[in-house]
């Protein structure tokens, strides 16, 4: 990316393509001491109160910054660098990241180990890096007293609190609002598809584990998906086109969202799973149309309920996952209760809290 001047004008080129740079555009990045608070980044002017009519009276090039006057008395030095930055449209930190498809072959699960000063250390950069390439990560030796998951969560980003609250503690009890609270089998599902928005990311630690079933599950819905797209496109289109209803009822509670199984991106790309099968309800469409869609989803059940694509593993007392809930599916195998005590404390958090971390990690490590 080049910044270029003629007459007065800025323009940036990037090889094939010379586009002029709005003055009003530059304007509003003046960065003078007057105009930005160098701790907070934010603007100390209100560039909807300036005229529109904006210009430059004279620009010029030195080294490393284009240096402006505009016509409103403003003079302003704008380092290219920076601008160069923002003429990607998008979370560039966030795209720099591909996701790495796995399947049950995934041999080399990424363990990370809790430490002092965890939170702000490169390692957490690392974890951070690995969470989004996979959709999880395993972090070994977490403190198990005091709800320490909560306090966990909280140095990441802050608890996502729902209707099972601030955190939940995952055991068999009597008279359950969730099977999740049972000994059973769970299969492989997301959880809270009927939330809006459905928490991103959950975190889940083990305090005791005594018994010899209870392994956790868990399954790449991208690469599900993505095979499914390969394998089957109808049934890959109608499950991202249909809207299904899932809800959520109890005694103080009714919650209700509306989604596609497979939801894409403005560019038709991977961005969502949700799958809860005693949950979903398919809206009454026409026979035909839902002839296809009973059979897509009884295909996508097959595929995230098949040994190819599960990854199964025991977590010992201070193991602590954390998972993408709008990636992954998870689920467990079932356990004797006679055998002895499976807690397991759980909480959620969103991505916002990992993004900031991510971003503030590599500031501070200049990555
Ligand atoms: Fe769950």
């Amino acid at each position: 990316m080049k910044i270029e001047l003629n007459k007065n004008k800025v323009f940036f080129s990037n090889g094939s393509v010379k586009k002029e740079i709005h003055p009003f555009w530059l304007r509003e990045r003046v960065s003078g001491k007057k105009f930005l608070d160098k701790g907070t980044q934010q603007r100390l002017f209100d560039p909807t109160f300036l005229d529109n009519e904006v210009l430059i009276n004279k620009a010029n090039i030195t080294d490393k910054f284009l240096e402006i006057d505009f016509n409103d008395g403003v003079n302003s030095k704008i380092e290219i660098n920076k601008l160069a930055l923002e003429f990607y449209n998008e979370d560039t930190l966030l795209k720099s990241i591909s996701k790495i498809k796995w399947d049950s072959s995934l041999k080399e699960i990424n363990n990370f180990e809790y430490q002092e000063n965890f939170f702000e250390s490169k390692e957490m950069y690392d974890l951070l890096i690995s969470f989004y390439k996979y959709g999880f990560v395993i972090i070994k030796n977490v403190p198990t007293h005091d709800n320490f998951i909560v306090k966990f969560a909280n140095s990441i980003g802050s608890v996502r609190r729902t209707n099972f609250g601030e955190y939940f503690n995952v055991r068999s009890k009597p008279d359950p609002n969730d099977l999740a609270y049972t000994s059973l089998a769970l299969a492989p599902h997301t959880d809270n598809p009927y939330r809006k928005p459905v928490p991103c990311i959950q975190l889940l630690h083990c305090i005791e584990s005594e018994v010899t079933g209870g392994l956790s599950t868990l399954v790449d819905g991208y690469t599900v998906t993505e095979d499914l797209k390969k394998e089957n496109f109808d049934f890959y289109k109608i499950l991202s086109e249909i809207k299904v209803r899932f809800r959520f009822i109890d005694k103080e509670v009714v919650l209700e969202d509306w989604s596609e199984l497979i939801k894409l991106d403005e560019n038709k790309d991977f961005k969502q799973v949700r799958f809860s099968p005693r949950l979903d309800y398919v809206p009454m469409l026409e026979k035909r149309k839902l002839d296809l869609y009973y059979k897509a989803r009884k295909k996508l059940s097959e595929m995230y309920n098949s040994d190819k694509y599960r990854i199964e593993f025991k977590l010992s007392p201070k193991d602590l996952i954390m998972m993408d809930n709008h990636r992954l599916l998870h689920g467990r195998t079932a356990y004797e209760t006679k055998e002895g005590n499976r807690f397991l404390q759980g909480c959620y958090i969103d991505y916002d809290s990992t993004e900031g971390k991510l971003r503030h990690l590599k500031r501070k490590f200049s990555l």
